[in-house]
């Protein structure tokens, strides 16, 4: 049952009076913003779909009857849409699913949400850009160069098309407290750096932002905050970390905040061939959030040490440093 119902006899209980919904809150970025959010004196109730249980409310968004029904009852100020398919290769071998997600189910939510009146914010991603002329401001011609790329682009127009004050948050790479190391295009590269006695081939030819869910959940509170305020706050922005890193790059930082060797870690400079086509650089330029005050950067090493440490193999590590 969504949290605004209150029960006879609870009136006192201090429930905020800004209300946030966020999709894919079982998912990275949903479980940060969920919780910015909701530290932040939101009443934040967050959906998933198969990890939904117990913590959140379990929403299929290719149901429009059920998404109606959680919108018209929680009655939303604000609503994050962080639920998709975005592993380009499962996009690229589930091409209708992963269109009915990230297309047909964003433009009905953003239809539910200005019947309601709610500021939608769709997270994007610089996957739109063909990454041959960074960086990008908001204004730059999209152009891109895979089906997960151009799903999120025609998700970005369903949604402008059904809710004109809507907002499109254009991000990067992610990392952030995983459950899983594979959860992350960044984590994942973990094992391959603890396992020092294997070398691992890491590619050096794209260059990447990789950018800490928190700071993207910061971003999104901010620019949810001052739209409450400023209602010509709407349309599309970028967002990003500013440390530019190739995967190899990004696998040396991570050796190096864990005091692991990083000899066996093998930079490889030639245009991947297999998998999905990826932008060689699609940095995007933030300046527009920047001049509206909005944003946080964690430095690279100190957030991947703080989302790694739990995965740390060599335990001792951890009793050194915590005991
Ligand atoms: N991860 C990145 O590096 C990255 C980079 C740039 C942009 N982005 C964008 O950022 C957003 C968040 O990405 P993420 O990495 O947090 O994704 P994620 O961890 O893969 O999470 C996907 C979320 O979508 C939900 N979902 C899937 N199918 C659903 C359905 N039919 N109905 C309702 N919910 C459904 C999942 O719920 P269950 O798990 O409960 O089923 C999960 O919460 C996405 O829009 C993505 O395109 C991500």
């Amino acid at each position: 049952m969504p949290q605004v119902l209150v029960e006879p006899g609870q009136e006192d209980i201090d429930i905020p009076s800004r209300r946030v919904l966020i999709t894919g809150a079982t998912g990275l970025l949903g479980r940060a913003v969920f919780k910015e959010f909701n530290e932040n004196n939101w009443n934040a109730v967050g959906c998933g779909y198969r990890r939904a249980q117990p913590k959140f409310e379990q929403v299929n968004l290719l149901n429009s009857v059920a998404v109606h029904d959680i919108i018209h009852d929680f009655q939303p100020h604000v609503i994050v849409h962080c639920a998709a398919e975005r592993r380009p290769d499962v996009v690229e071998s589930q091409p209708d699913a992963a269109s009915q997600l990230n297309v047909a189910a964003s433009g009905n939510l953003a239809k539910e949400a200005a019947g309601i009146g709610a500021f939608l914010i769709y997270i994007s991603t610089d996957y739109v850009f063909d990454g041959t002329s960074p960086p990008y401001k908001e204004t730059d011609v999209p152009n891109p160069l895979n089906l997960y790329g151009k799903t999120k682009l025609e998700g970005e127009k369903a949604v402008l098309e059904n809710n004109e004050g809507a907002a499109v948050l254009r991000i990067p790479v992610l990392y952030g407290e995983v459950e899983r190391l594979e959860e992350s295009a960044v984590t994942v590269m973990f094992d391959k750096v603890q396992f020092s006695n294997k070398s691992a081939n890491m590619d050096h030819w794209q260059q990447r932002f990789p950018t800490n869910v928190k700071d993207v959940a910061v971003v999104c509170r901010q620019l949810a905050e001052k739209r409450m305020l400023d209602p010509s706050i709407k349309g599309t922005f970028h967002w990003s970390g500013n440390e530019q890193m190739t995967k190899y790059e990004m696998a040396c930082a991570i050796a190096d905040a864990f005091n692991l060797p990083s000899s066996h870690l093998r930079p490889i400079t030639d245009c991947p061939v297999v998998g999905a086509l990826r932008p060689r650089n699609a940095q995007l330029d933030c300046s527009k959030l920047e001049m509206l005050g909005i944003g946080q950067r964690t430095p690279f090493r100190a957030g991947i040490k703080e989302s790694l440490w739990p995965f740390l193999i060599d335990k001792r590590w951890r009793q050194t440093v915590f005991h």
